[in-house]
């Protein structure tokens, strides 16, 4: 069967969130050219697309995810001669560039809200306003969605924080402007497209009263079919035209909405939340539940293959999730092996994978001590709400599921080197450096032939030689194990077999009857192996292997 190429489905993608990558000026903030001073270390890895988190100017309430310009670079980033020097220095290596797109909400310092607050022309309906609340939502932060302008003398719906009013993407002026941004960096030479939270674009006309139901506003409309049709539109308008990689984040999608999305609307994929949920409490933000491995093989087995002809994206951590490895593996003694066995995972499973700056020497959640040591904007909101409502008497009460959860777990300075702020700054970091630097960082990882960063290297370029990997069907195997995740990925005659203990305790492993045995070869493992034969595997604690025949 001959495939279908798109150079995005062949594509590793890196995750580089702005602040905490390199900071190349001592102002103890990641920039541009702390980034392009990185380029070859990208290279190296072998990763084929970076998505740079926003560096757009900015009053930075949510990091970035509140834009005041859409088309200037905020300062504390560099300039647009910087970005452009990125871009140039990336594709001179074959490496492309994505952007983020933030367009549900602007923020409250953007031009737009500015005119809209003060009625001028065709901005008045820019945003969502009202002279009273027409509900009770609550911003995915805790507090009310909707908040009282003075100067409008009116209220405005903020999904997110009280910073990021949402704009009414019904007004179709709003829409032609953001096409026309769109259009603007296209023409620019970017490579496509992170776009955030873009399924809560579609609203419903009216909004709604919904006295019961869910806190969260989002979730009473996630995803409305109006979602559908502007994406739609968008691609028709800019996308369409240009050679460029799309992948939507889409809180509460389902897969039938995924398909949706990736077969008619556009674009090339999404990010679903499901796999994120497993282990959350489904009323209590800040509440951990077990992590089922059962209930984990589902969802990810469901979207492996439930998207039909479209096409899926894979990621286990990113800038508002835990760190990968405290999460789903063992940030303690197994910390090595658990972070290859999530590499594997990763980079085996059909979909583009998205791999998580500082994942990739497996870096680890970060342990705060104090409230004030935390940055993020979220954690601070939900906090406060708590208070106000009584919910909670102090922070301390929470203070462990909070360390657990908080976003900035992920946004804790890249570790370098094991000198002074992990090699991050020369300055003061924005916010605390893991105190793990000495150990887990990327000098020590390179001068070490077994760690981390290696094994994504050689899987990295493991996968860009099978067919089987990118394209092969997948079909998972020993589904009722609770201890073992095991799949095949079949192309033609090509077969790859992955097995991996995905708790630490997995014991014996007999691959079950009916997978063929003959002619399998060790392909890649996280640990070194005597007995390659697949049939009857003692695994080790977050053994993985992968196996290949042809
Ligand atoms: C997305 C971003 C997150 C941000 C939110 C609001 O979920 O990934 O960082 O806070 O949207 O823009």
């Amino acid at each position: 069967m001959a495939v279908d190429r798109e150079w995005w489905q062949e594509a590793v993608v890196y995750q580089i969130y702005a602040q905490s990558f390199n900071d190349s000026d001592g102002d103890g903030v990641g920039d541009l050219p702390g980034i392009t001073a990185k380029v070859d270390y990208l290279d190296e890895l072998g990763v084929d697309v970076v998505w740079l988190t926003p560096v757009y100017d900015s009053p930075l309430a949510d990091n970035g995810y509140d834009i005041r310009d859409y088309r200037s670079i905020h300062g504390d980033y560099g300039t647009m001669e910087d970005w452009e020097r990125l871009r140039d220095a990336l594709h001179a290596r074959d490496l492309r560039l994505v952007m983020d797109l933030v367009v549900n909400h602007t923020s409250d310092e953007h031009e737009w809200f500015e005119r809209s607050r003060r009625r001028e022309g065709k901005y008045e309906d820019y945003y969502y306003w009202r002279e009273e609340p027409p509900n009770d939502w609550e911003s995915l932060w805790g507090d009310s969605a909707w908040t009282y302008d003075e100067e409008r003398g009116e209220y405005y719906l903020h999904l997110f924080d009280v910073k990021q009013p949402d704009l009414n993407w019904r007004n179709p002026d709003v829409r032609a402007d953001i096409y026309e941004m769109m259009r603007w960096w296209l023409e620019k030479g970017i490579d496509g497209f992170r776009m955030d939270v873009i399924n809560l674009v579609g609203k419903p006309d009216p909004i709604p009263e919904d006295p019961d139901g869910p806190r969260w506003g989002g979730d009473h409309f996630a995803t409305h079919e109006t979602a559908h049709e502007f994406i739609r539109e968008m691609d028709d308008e800019v996308l369409s035209e240009y050679d460029v990689m799309t992948v939507g984040e889409t809180p509460r999608v389902s897969v039938d909405d995924a398909r949706k999305f990736t077969t008619e609307d556009g674009l090339d994929m999404v990010f679903q939340f499901e796999h994120m949920h497993v282990d959350q409490h489904p009323e209590d933000p800040w509440a951990r539940t077990e992590f089922d491995l059962r209930e984990f093989k589902r969802i990810m087995s469901r979207w492996q293959t439930g998207l039909g002809q479209g096409w899926n994206s894979v990621y286990l951590g990113n800038h508002d999730q835990p760190r990968t490895v405290s999460r789903f593996g063992d940030d303690g003694e197994y910390r090595t092996e658990s972070a290859k066995a999530l590499a594997t995972f990763l980079l085996t499973l059909g979909g583009t994978p998205f791999l998580y700056q500082g994942d990739e020497i497996g870096m680890t959640n970060v342990p705060f001590d104090t409230l004030d040591e935390h940055r993020d904007v979220w954690t601070h909101d939900e906090i406060e709400a708590a208070l106000d409502t009584g919910r909670i008497d102090s922070f301390d009460e929470i203070a462990d599921q909070v360390n657990y959860w908080s976003r900035d777990n992920a946004r804790s300075p890249m570790q370098w080197t094991a000198a002074e702020n992990a090699g991050f700054t020369a300055g003061e970091p924005w916010i605390k450096v893991n105190p793990n630097f000495p150990e887990i960082n990327v000098a020590a990882a390179r001068g070490d032939r077994d760690s981390v960063l290696y094994y994504y290297r050689d899987l990295i370029a493991v996968r860009a030689e099978h067919d089987a990997i990118i394209y092969g069907d997948y079909s998972q195997i020993a589904a009722e194990n609770d201890d073992v995740f095991a799949y095949t990925r079949t192309l033609d005659g090509e077969r790859v077999l992955v097995v991996i203990d995905f708790v630490g305790r997995a014991g014996r492993f007999a691959l079950p009857d009916g997978v063929e045995r003959e002619g399998l070869e060790l392909l890649v493992a996280n640990y070194g192996i005597a007995d390659p034969d697949p049939t009857e595997i003692d695994l080790r604690p977050w053994e993985a292997r992968v196996y290949h025949d042809e």
